[in-house]
Protein backbone atom coordinates (compact mmCIF):
# COMPACT_ATOMS: atom_id res chain seq x y z
CA UNK A 1 0.00 0.00 0.00
CA UNK A 2 1.32 3.38 -1.44
CA UNK A 3 1.67 5.77 2.20
CA UNK A 4 0.36 8.66 0.14
CA UNK A 5 -2.84 6.29 -0.94
CA UNK A 6 -5.59 8.90 0.09
CA UNK A 7 -8.90 8.50 1.21
CA UNK A 8 -11.72 9.90 -0.82
CA UNK A 9 -14.53 11.31 0.65
CA UNK A 10 -17.71 11.89 -1.86
CA UNK A 11 -20.74 13.68 -1.53
CA UNK A 12 -23.29 15.91 -3.45
CA UNK A 13 -21.95 19.06 -1.79
CA UNK A 14 -20.81 19.88 1.65
CA UNK A 15 -22.08 18.03 3.72
CA UNK A 16 -19.58 15.46 3.48
CA UNK A 17 -17.02 17.59 5.74
CA UNK A 18 -18.99 16.43 8.84
CA UNK A 19 -17.51 13.32 8.45
CA UNK A 20 -14.16 14.54 7.58
CA UNK A 21 -14.02 16.95 10.84
CA UNK A 22 -14.14 13.49 12.60
CA UNK A 23 -11.80 11.68 10.68
CA UNK A 24 -9.41 14.20 11.19
CA UNK A 25 -9.78 13.83 14.80
CA UNK A 26 -8.91 9.83 14.43
CA UNK A 27 -6.79 9.81 11.39
CA UNK A 28 -4.77 13.13 11.23
CA UNK A 29 -2.28 11.94 9.02
CA UNK A 30 -4.34 10.19 6.33
CA UNK A 31 -4.08 11.86 3.56
CA UNK A 32 -7.83 12.66 2.11
CA UNK A 33 -9.24 13.83 -1.50
CA UNK A 34 -12.99 14.94 -1.16
CA UNK A 35 -15.21 15.08 -3.86
CA UNK A 36 -18.51 16.80 -4.31
CA UNK A 37 -20.92 16.32 -7.01
CA UNK A 38 -22.00 19.71 -7.06
CA UNK A 39 -23.07 19.87 -10.66
CA UNK A 40 -25.44 16.65 -8.76
CA UNK A 41 -26.47 18.49 -5.76
CA UNK A 42 -29.33 18.07 -4.11
CA UNK A 43 -29.48 14.31 -4.47
CA UNK A 44 -32.67 14.54 -2.55
CA UNK A 45 -35.18 15.27 -4.81
CA UNK A 46 -33.38 12.71 -7.63
CA UNK A 47 -35.19 9.23 -8.47
CA UNK A 48 -33.32 6.37 -7.18
CA UNK A 49 -31.90 5.49 -10.31
CA UNK A 50 -30.36 8.93 -11.25
CA UNK A 51 -28.83 8.86 -8.08
CA UNK A 52 -27.65 5.26 -8.26
CA UNK A 53 -25.92 5.94 -11.82
CA UNK A 54 -24.42 9.05 -10.81
CA UNK A 55 -22.79 8.13 -8.05
CA UNK A 56 -21.57 4.69 -9.30
CA UNK A 57 -20.18 6.45 -12.40
CA UNK A 58 -18.72 9.45 -10.59
CA UNK A 59 -16.99 6.92 -7.92
CA UNK A 60 -15.37 4.58 -10.31
CA UNK A 61 -13.69 7.98 -12.39
CA UNK A 62 -12.48 9.37 -9.10
CA UNK A 63 -11.35 5.69 -8.05
CA UNK A 64 -9.49 5.44 -11.75
CA UNK A 65 -7.86 9.02 -10.76
CA UNK A 66 -7.11 9.43 -6.90
CA UNK A 67 -6.36 5.39 -6.62
CA UNK A 68 -7.80 5.70 -3.17
CA UNK A 69 -7.07 3.01 -0.65
CA UNK A 70 -10.43 3.70 0.37
CA UNK A 71 -13.64 5.04 0.05
CA UNK A 72 -16.86 6.29 2.52
CA UNK A 73 -19.93 7.49 0.49
CA UNK A 74 -20.45 10.83 3.32
CA UNK A 75 -24.12 10.73 1.63
CA UNK A 76 -27.27 9.47 3.57
CA UNK A 77 -29.21 9.34 0.53
CA UNK A 78 -26.34 7.89 -1.45
CA UNK A 79 -25.63 5.53 0.78
CA UNK A 80 -28.83 4.26 1.29
CA UNK A 81 -29.61 4.11 -1.94
CA UNK A 82 -26.05 3.21 -4.06
CA UNK A 83 -23.83 0.89 -1.51
CA UNK A 84 -24.45 -2.29 -2.45
CA UNK A 85 -24.06 -1.66 -6.45
CA UNK A 86 -20.83 0.85 -5.85
CA UNK A 87 -19.43 -2.05 -3.13
CA UNK A 88 -20.12 -4.63 -6.38
CA UNK A 89 -18.31 -2.33 -9.03
CA UNK A 90 -14.87 -1.11 -6.69
CA UNK A 91 -12.63 -3.20 -5.67
CA UNK A 92 -11.38 -1.05 -2.61
CA UNK A 93 -13.22 -0.85 1.06
CA UNK A 94 -16.48 1.10 0.37
CA UNK A 95 -17.93 2.40 4.25
CA UNK A 96 -21.81 4.32 3.88
CA UNK A 97 -23.27 6.26 5.93
CA UNK A 98 -27.28 5.65 7.03
CA UNK A 99 -29.14 6.92 8.85
CA UNK A 100 -28.23 6.68 13.01
CA UNK A 101 -31.33 4.92 14.28
CA UNK A 102 -29.83 2.43 16.23
CA UNK A 103 -27.93 4.95 18.58
CA UNK A 104 -31.35 7.56 18.61
CA UNK A 105 -32.85 4.28 19.77
CA UNK A 106 -30.72 3.26 23.00
CA UNK A 107 -30.91 7.19 23.87
CA UNK A 108 -34.58 8.06 23.36
CA UNK A 109 -36.45 7.91 26.74
CA UNK A 110 -39.68 9.63 25.41
CA UNK A 111 -39.48 6.84 23.11
CA UNK A 112 -40.63 9.07 19.85
CA UNK A 113 -37.31 9.28 17.64
CA UNK A 114 -37.81 12.63 15.06
CA UNK A 115 -35.80 11.78 11.98
CA UNK A 116 -34.57 14.53 9.37
CA UNK A 117 -33.22 13.32 6.12
CA UNK A 118 -33.38 14.04 2.40
CA UNK A 119 -37.10 13.17 0.41
CA UNK A 120 -35.02 10.25 -0.85
CA UNK A 121 -33.44 9.01 2.17
CA UNK A 122 -36.56 8.79 4.31
CA UNK A 123 -38.44 6.61 1.69
CA UNK A 124 -35.50 3.92 1.24
CA UNK A 125 -36.27 0.42 2.24
CA UNK A 126 -32.86 0.15 4.09
CA UNK A 127 -34.45 2.83 6.52
CA UNK A 128 -37.35 0.53 6.76
CA UNK A 129 -34.82 -2.35 7.91
CA UNK A 130 -33.09 0.03 10.73
CA UNK A 131 -36.24 1.00 11.88
CA UNK A 132 -37.71 -2.33 12.18
CA UNK A 133 -34.03 -3.38 13.38
CA UNK A 134 -33.50 -1.31 16.36
CA UNK A 135 -36.56 0.95 17.08
CA UNK A 136 -39.32 -1.87 16.40
CA UNK A 137 -40.51 -0.76 20.12
CA UNK A 138 -40.31 3.14 19.47
CA UNK A 139 -41.97 5.88 16.96
CA UNK A 140 -40.03 7.00 14.34
CA UNK A 141 -41.38 10.15 13.01
CA UNK A 142 -39.27 10.92 9.31
CA UNK A 143 -39.64 14.27 8.01
CA UNK A 144 -37.76 14.90 4.56
CA UNK A 145 -36.05 18.44 4.39
CA UNK A 146 -34.19 19.21 1.41
CA UNK A 147 -34.50 23.28 2.60
CA UNK A 148 -31.79 22.09 5.25
CA UNK A 149 -29.52 20.90 2.69
CA UNK A 150 -29.73 24.06 0.74
CA UNK A 151 -29.24 26.05 3.71
CA UNK A 152 -26.29 24.58 4.93
CA UNK A 153 -24.64 24.71 1.13
CA UNK A 154 -25.92 28.74 1.43
CA UNK A 155 -24.10 28.89 5.14
CA UNK A 156 -20.75 27.75 4.09
CA UNK A 157 -20.86 29.65 0.92
CA UNK A 158 -20.92 32.84 3.17
CA UNK A 159 -24.69 33.73 1.80
CA UNK A 160 -27.89 34.52 3.26
CA UNK A 161 -29.80 31.91 4.20
CA UNK A 162 -33.65 31.37 5.43
CA UNK A 163 -33.86 30.63 8.85
CA UNK A 164 -37.69 30.57 8.35
CA UNK A 165 -37.14 27.66 6.34
CA UNK A 166 -35.38 25.50 9.32
CA UNK A 167 -37.72 26.48 12.03
CA UNK A 168 -40.39 25.66 9.35
CA UNK A 169 -38.73 21.74 9.05
CA UNK A 170 -38.48 21.67 12.40
CA UNK A 171 -42.40 22.57 12.95
CA UNK A 172 -43.53 20.23 10.32
CA UNK A 173 -41.41 17.26 12.02
CA UNK A 174 -43.11 17.93 15.24
CA UNK A 175 -46.37 18.04 13.58
CA UNK A 176 -45.67 14.77 12.26
CA UNK A 177 -45.13 13.65 15.72
CA UNK A 178 -48.73 15.18 17.16
CA UNK A 179 -49.25 14.61 20.80
CA UNK A 180 -45.55 12.40 20.87
CA UNK A 181 -42.77 14.08 22.22
CA UNK A 182 -39.78 14.02 20.25
CA UNK A 183 -36.71 13.78 22.45
CA UNK A 184 -33.97 12.18 20.27
CA UNK A 185 -33.13 13.05 16.41
CA UNK A 186 -31.42 11.64 13.82
CA UNK A 187 -29.69 13.97 11.55
CA UNK A 188 -29.66 11.59 8.61
CA UNK A 189 -28.45 13.63 6.23
CA UNK A 190 -24.32 14.91 6.43
CA UNK A 191 -25.55 18.60 5.85
CA UNK A 192 -27.49 18.49 8.90
CA UNK A 193 -25.15 18.83 11.38
CA UNK A 194 -23.67 21.78 10.02
CA UNK A 195 -26.92 23.71 11.14
CA UNK A 196 -26.72 22.33 14.74
CA UNK A 197 -26.80 25.41 16.27
CA UNK A 198 -29.89 26.73 14.36
CA UNK A 199 -31.62 23.03 14.67
CA UNK A 200 -31.24 23.62 18.59
CA UNK A 201 -32.92 26.93 18.37
CA UNK A 202 -35.50 25.57 16.40
CA UNK A 203 -35.90 22.54 18.66
CA UNK A 204 -35.39 24.48 21.90
CA UNK A 205 -34.27 22.79 25.07
CA UNK A 206 -34.16 18.99 25.69
CA UNK A 207 -33.46 17.71 22.59
CA UNK A 208 -30.53 15.30 21.91
CA UNK A 209 -29.21 15.31 18.46
CA UNK A 210 -27.92 12.12 16.89
CA UNK A 211 -25.32 12.22 13.37
CA UNK A 212 -23.72 8.91 12.12
CA UNK A 213 -20.26 10.86 11.80
CA UNK A 214 -18.11 9.76 14.36
CA UNK A 215 -19.58 5.99 14.12
CA UNK A 216 -18.22 6.26 10.10
CA UNK A 217 -14.41 7.53 11.22
CA UNK A 218 -14.30 5.03 13.73
CA UNK A 219 -15.13 2.57 10.89
CA UNK A 220 -12.37 4.06 8.26
CA UNK A 221 -10.22 3.68 11.41
CA UNK A 222 -10.58 0.36 11.96
CA UNK A 223 -10.28 -0.95 8.17
CA UNK A 224 -6.97 0.95 7.31
CA UNK A 225 -5.67 -0.38 10.95
CA UNK A 226 -1.72 -0.95 10.34
CA UNK A 227 -1.67 1.18 7.25
CA UNK A 228 1.15 3.97 6.78
CA UNK A 229 0.19 6.88 6.09
CA UNK A 230 2.09 10.05 4.48
CA UNK A 231 -0.19 12.98 4.35
CA UNK A 232 3.26 14.96 2.88
CA UNK A 233 0.58 16.91 0.13
CA UNK A 234 -1.90 19.09 0.55
CA UNK A 235 -5.24 17.57 0.71
CA UNK A 236 -7.44 18.25 -2.33
CA UNK A 237 -11.10 19.05 -2.62
CA UNK A 238 -12.43 18.71 -6.14
CA UNK A 239 -16.19 19.68 -6.89
CA UNK A 240 -18.30 19.12 -10.66
CA UNK A 241 -20.19 21.00 -12.54
CA UNK A 242 -18.92 24.92 -13.46
CA UNK A 243 -19.66 26.47 -10.04
CA UNK A 244 -16.11 27.36 -8.24
CA UNK A 245 -16.72 27.51 -4.39
CA UNK A 246 -16.96 31.17 -2.91
CA UNK A 247 -14.25 33.19 -1.37
CA UNK A 248 -15.71 31.96 2.07
CA UNK A 249 -15.93 28.91 1.28
CA UNK A 250 -12.25 28.39 0.18
CA UNK A 251 -11.57 29.56 3.91
CA UNK A 252 -13.76 27.53 4.94
CA UNK A 253 -12.16 24.29 3.28
CA UNK A 254 -8.57 25.90 4.14
CA UNK A 255 -10.18 25.31 8.11
CA UNK A 256 -10.83 21.76 7.28
CA UNK A 257 -7.33 21.03 6.05
CA UNK A 258 -8.22 20.85 2.38
CA UNK A 259 -6.18 24.07 0.91
CA UNK A 260 -6.42 22.84 -2.46
CA UNK A 261 -9.29 23.26 -5.14
CA UNK A 262 -10.04 21.99 -8.27
CA UNK A 263 -12.41 20.29 -10.95
CA UNK A 264 -12.61 16.80 -11.02
N1 LIG B 1 -25.46 15.09 2.14
C1 LIG B 1 -26.47 14.29 1.57
C2 LIG B 1 -27.04 13.25 2.55
O1 LIG B 1 -26.37 12.91 3.48
C3 LIG B 1 -27.50 14.76 0.62
C4 LIG B 1 -27.79 16.13 0.25
C5 LIG B 1 -28.47 16.22 -1.09
O2 LIG B 1 -27.71 16.24 -2.08
O3 LIG B 1 -29.71 16.26 -1.18
O4 LIG B 1 -28.11 12.76 2.39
Amino acid sequence: MNASAPILLFDSGVGGLTVLAELRKMLPQAPVIYAADTAGLPYGSKTEAEIAARVAGLLGVLSERYKPRLACIACNTASTIALGMVRDVLNIPIVGTVPAIKPAAALTKTGVIGLLGTEATIRQVYVDRLEAEFAADKRLVRHGAPELVAAAEAKLRGDAFDRGAITGAVEALKAKAGDGAIDTVVLACTHFPLLTDELRAAFGAGIRFVDGAAGIARRITALTEGHAFDRTSADRFVFTGDRAPSKTLVEVLASYGLPTITPV
